[in-house]
């Protein structure tokens, strides 16, 4: 059997040399929903904001130029080398473990992160700490993927398949949880929150001769080393997968990006700065 060691935690490098073209694959995709989102909850200008695992810091400048010079954006990371690069007057950058250091308490109109929780062995402490870190009546938007579109693609891939089944036996073994997002609504109802609500969407994906699909293949090559050294795929298998998704002719599914939402009871009789 093969031994997939011990190590717990998030297992994607933020120093490998790619990585941020892997996350910005990721944020084009994602970006302008999440804003969406949040305006739905009532984002606006004097809005205090922290965005917990914030990687490139895109999410954190589009709310920040929403909440305006009266309101702000605490940016927290674990590696803040992107996040250093980030120059505005309403966005903090806060180099931060989530799953061992202690976040604000009661001091946001709204918390978000996307795509971290499902990477944290101690995924649950996480997200008490963030509903902890809500001000009464503000909002937490979470995101996180559910694999259950994964593995969804046309023509039927063999080689898909083997190169999805790898990644995710790999990530699982250092705490990853793949069915995450489909427990988002029912983590946050015991939280407590109020009028919680999800929403969870599959971007389509065709293979493209020139662009290739960058979000997976990108995650591939990141974590190619472990999976050859692994043995759960073989090069042949890479160089099959690359070239899949650069044929123009497969169709695929990426996984479900889950959005789920909820807010702080207010205090009794209102708050005088206001609610949401
Ligand atoms: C998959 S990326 C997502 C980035 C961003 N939220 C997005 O959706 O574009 C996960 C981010 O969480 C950060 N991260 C991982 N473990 C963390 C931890 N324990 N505390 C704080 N940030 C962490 C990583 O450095 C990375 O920037």
């Amino acid at each position: 059997m093969t031994n997939l060691g011990n190590r717990e935690g998030y297992a994607l490098d933020p120093a490998w040399h790619a990585e941020k073209a892997r996350l910005s694959s990721l944020t084009s995709l994602y970006d302008a929903d999440t804003l969406r989102l949040a305006e739905h909850l009532g984002l606006a200008q004097g809005w205090r904001c922290l965005d917990v695992g914030a990687g490139t810091g895109s999410v954190a400048e589009l709310i920040a130029d929403r909440v305006g010079p009266s309101g702000s954006v605490l940016a927290v990371d674990l590696d803040t080398r992107f996040l250093d690069a980030l120059h505005r007057e309403n966005v903090q950058v806060r180099r931060l473990d989530v799953s061992t250091e202690l976040l604000p308490v009661a001091a946001f109109d709204l918390v978000h992160t996307r795509l971290l929780l499902e990477h944290l062995p101690r995924r649950d402490d996480v997200l008490r700490a963030m509903v902890a870190a809500l001000r009464p009546g503000g909002w937490l938007l979470i995101q996180d993927f559910d694999w259950a579109s994964a593995d969804v693609v046309h023509p039927a891939s063999p080689v898909h398949s083997r190169i999805v089944a790898a990644i995710r036996t790999f990530l699982e073994s250092r705490g990853y949880d793949a069915h995450y997002g489909r427990k988002l609504p029912g983590l946050l109802r015991e939280q407590g929150l109020q009028d919680v609500s999800t929403q969870a969407r599959s971007v389509h994906v065709h293979a493209d001769p020139e662009r290739g699909v960058p979000q997976w293949e990108l995650l591939a090559d990141q974590l190619a080393p472990g999976l050859l050294t692994l043995d759960l795929v073989s090069q042949d298998d890479l160089d099959a997968f690359h070239a899949l998704w650069h044929d123009d002719v497969h169709d695929s599914f990426a996984p479900l990006m889950v959005s789920c939402w909820g807010r702080r009871a207010a205090e009794r009789g209102g708050s005088a700065d206001g609610e949401p």
